[in-house]
């Protein structure tokens, strides 16, 4: 456990690239060890998640090199070739990482055990053991259905069609993976569309999935048993990466910022319209596409940014930026509501009760509700001045570190190593572009 201290800091100004997108590549390397042939991955994550889900497909039978310098190489095994892990496979803090897993495991038959560290260990499976139990696996779990888990992948999968209950990609997308080894069309309905990164990936690698709008909401439908082919791909930055410095650049005077090769898949910038929203000048330049994503250049100056209501409906598309949006908000002037909140209870830790006790910790008024938070904004630097718990959590650890920027005392987080699961060297970056961050 490592504390680090965020200073009071006057601009953020330069440019920089963040790392790649941890959504992607986790389907990166899960697709390609699904895949024949080799694939290489340029810009994959080398975070702590991504390397755990690297570790797991080595085990699961995949062959995976990485040289220094060089991209991710991978060679799979082809839909259904996956073979029995000969130890547990832990996936640290990633729900990510378990939960499409989980999707994978289901239609090979095999037996599994999955775990992960004591966050990961408290959050909820059953959202995607339902519908895996549906097509045929067993999951033998303790109470809660939460890891450590076993499961008992099925020879035989049934396509199912399922209507998501949850907004939730990772569902989606356990669902999806399971049907690439079930005979026939495996069909996930959205009511609230979420990234669809799933579908472009499998896409690219050569599956065949539709897309449609119904009545019911968004459905895709992959025809399972597809060949996938090994593949080159870049992965572009990840905007839940790019909030932090975009914000700490849009609240401190002065700032201008480029972030180069960021993804804008429109599934994931719900941040960037509420910035806007708020008074932010973000433009994104030099668009292009990547890996079947759109990528672009994100150039921001600071602005004065003024409170606003963000709608529900907005929440999946940034249901990973409401802490560093509530950082935002609370040096905007007048109020910012956040409605749709309630998965945040289930993320890495209860996003929303943390942000709302580390904000008010910090002289910012705050009101909680069971599923909304309403930040009420200074207008210009907040009190700062404590030590906020980093609950096994990277991304209230990389908020509270952006607020202690733009306060008048210091903000320490307490643990800064979860930081590692999604960002390795967001301080240094920081630093480089002219944060004061200190060990305390
Ligand atoms: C993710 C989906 C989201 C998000 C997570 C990454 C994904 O989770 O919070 O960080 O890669 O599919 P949910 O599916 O639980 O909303």
């Amino acid at each position: 456990m490592r504390a680090l201290t965020a200073n009071p800091s006057e601009t953020i100004e330069g440019r920089a690239r963040v790392p790649g997108d941890k959504s992607i590549s986790h389907r990166a390397l899960m697709i390609a060890a699904l895949a024949t042939g080799q694939s290489t991955i340029e810009g994959l994550l080398e975070g702590e998640d991504v390397l755990r889900t690297a570790a797991a497909m080595q085990v699961l039978g995949a062959e995976i090199e990485r040289g220094p310098g060089t991209p991710w190489r991978v060679w799979g095994r082809g839909v259904g070739g996956l073979i029995e892990p000969g130890r547990v496979l832990d996936m640290g803090n990633s729900g990510t990482g378990a939960r499409l897993l989980l999707g994978i495991l289901a239609s090979h038959p095999l037996t599994a055990v999955l775990t992960g560290d004591a966050s990961l260990r408290g959050r909820p499976m059953a959202r995607v053991t339902a519908p895996l139990r549906e097509m045929g696996a067993q999951f033998f779990a303790r109470d809660g259905c939460r890891l450590p888990l076993t499961v008992v992948g099925t020879r035989r999968a049934a396509p199912i069609s399922y209507t998501l209950p949850v907004a939730s990609a990772q569902v989606k997308s356990a669902v999806l993976f399971a049907g690439l080894n079930a005979p026939g069309a495996t069909r996930v309905i959205e009511p609230a569309p979420t990234r669809d990164h799933t579908e472009r990936m499998l896409r690219t690698f050569g599956a065949k999935i539709d897309v449609a709008q119904g009545p019911g909401g968004r459905a895709a439908t992959l025809q399972g048993q597809p060949e996938l082919r090994g593949q080159s791909l870049r992965v572009p930055g990840d905007p839940s990466s790019a909030a932090f410095p975009l914000v700490a650049a849009a609240v401190l005077p002065g700032s201008r910022l480029r972030l180069e090769g960021v993804g804008i898949n429109p599934h994931r910038t719900g941040l960037i319209d509420t910035l806007v929203e708020m008074g932010a000048g973000i433009e994104m330049e030099n668009r292009r596409e990547e890996a079947g994503e759109p990528v672009a250049d994100l150039a921001i100056a600071a602005a004065s940014l003024s409170g606003v209501e963000v709608p529900a409906s907005r929440a999946p598309s940034m249901i990973d930026e409401y802490p560093i949006l509530a950082v935002a908000a609370a040096c905007a002037q007048g109020a910012t509501v956040m409605h749709g909140l309630a998965e945040l209870r289930v993320k890495e830790s209860d996003r929303l009760g943390a942000v709302a006790r580390g904000l008010a910790a910090c002289g910012v008024e705050v009101e909680e509700g069971p599923d909304s938070l309403t930040v009420h904004g200074t207008g210009g630097r907040v009190p700062g001045g404590a030590v906020i718990e980093t609950a096994l959590d990277h991304r209230i650890a990389m908020s509270f570190l952006i607020l202690g920027l733009a306060a008048e005392r210091p903000v320490t987080v307490d643990d800064a190593d979860p930081i590692e699961t999604s960002f390795p060297g967001f301080a240094a970056l920081m630093v480089g572009l002219g944060a004061k961050l200190t060990a305390p």
